[in-house]
């Protein structure tokens, strides 16, 4: 089996209301094929199609088109098989509100058919490995946002899945929180070797822990690839500023290697370059030639938050 996820031409429209039908296609033709081991993103606006592609990969909603194969298994016909070896942990996640931490991952290790000692020693791994065991005995209803997700990523681990999608993981947490869940999250993938398929709205979460990302606008796939590869792909470029005491002959700094853009406003200069580590030597040799004295020296890399907005614009 070489891919986790094989997917061709997925649909999705949902119908609502019921005397007047609205209906709003969710996905519009999704092709994607996320290979065995990797750690992809998957991205876009709110509304784009994200939770609905997580859903059906995961086997809880189902397309009116498209193929999917998950693990190698076509997911029409081998549901059960699927669902054993996958799991889904949602950032807005609904748990019996009634039941404490424990008693919750109690009832989704017996759905996973684990019962005994083998039981306990997984509840008390996750509960670990999450922090969770001061809280084992607290109702999911008097739970903290982040002590809640904590238990959604806590359950999802509950059948050792191969391959895990989440939505959304770090939402709301707060920044020591989130750092601990992306350390986890990074763990699963390198040290467990799991197969994991995420979306966010955190582009600095997407590019620490995203190999690749696709992104998702109203329902298509725009574009898929490494961070990198999209920067450069989009011509976003770093950003050089430079403050300076002399003459810029424009023309001539233009038309050197790897520049995209030049701006000159009074006595600072914006350069804008395909990768900052491969031209500023060149640069900073052309303003001492020109004899151009310089005060003050700003890089900005551009990152995958430039990279959204300029799909999403
Ligand atoms: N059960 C539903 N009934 C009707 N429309 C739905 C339903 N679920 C989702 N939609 C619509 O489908 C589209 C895609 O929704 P989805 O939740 O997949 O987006 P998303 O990319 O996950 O957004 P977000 O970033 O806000 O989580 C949206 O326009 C949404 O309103
Ligand atoms: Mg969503």
């Amino acid at each position: 089996m070489e891919f986790a996820v094989e997917v061709k031409d997925l649909c999705k429209t949902f119908s609502s209301g019921w005397f007047r039908k609205r209906k709003k296609e969710a996905l519009k033709g999704i092709d994607l094929i996320v290979p065995v081991g990797a750690m992809w993103g998957i991205l876009g606006p709110n509304g784009a199609g994200k939770t609905t592609l997580l859903s059906i990969l995961s086997n809880l909603l189902t397309p009116e088109q498209g193929e999917v194969r998950i693990l190698g298994l076509d997911f029409r016909t081998n549901g059960n098989e699927i669902r054993k070896r996958i799991n889904l942990s949602s950032g807005h996640a609904n748990f019996l509100w009634s039941m404490s931490v424990q008693e919750n991952l109690k009832y989704y290790a017996m759905l996973y058919g684990l019962s005994g000692k083998s039981l306990n020693s997984k509840i008390e791994t996750v509960m670990d490995m999450f922090s969770l065991k001061d809280f084992a005995r607290v109702r999911f209803e008097e739970l903290s946002t982040g002590t809640k997700q904590k238990l959604s990523l806590a359950k999802a681990l509950i059948n050792e899945p191969e391959l895990l999608f989440l939505d959304e993981p770090t939402v709301g947490l707060d920044p020591d929180v989130t750092n601990r869940i992306r350390d986890i999250i990074k763990y699963l993938h390198q040290e467990k070797k799991i197969t994991i398929l995420i979306t966010t709205h955190n582009m600095k979460e997407a590019e620490f822990l995203c190999e690749e990302v696709a992104f998702i606008i109203n329902g298509s796939i725009k574009a898929k690839g490494s961070p990198q590869d999209l920067k450069e792909k989009l011509h976003l470029g770093d950003t050089i500023l430079i403050d300076f005491k002399g003459l810029i002959p424009a023309a001539a700094l233009k038309a050197m290697d790897g520049i995209y853009d030049i701006q000159i406003h009074n006595s600072s200069c914006k350069i804008t370059v395909d990768n900052h580590r491969k031209r500023l030597a060149q640069i900073l040799e052309f303003f001492t030639t020109q004899n151009i004295m310089m005060s003050h020296i700003h890089i900005k890399e551009s990152d995958l938050e430039d990279v959204f907005i300029s799909f999403t614009r």
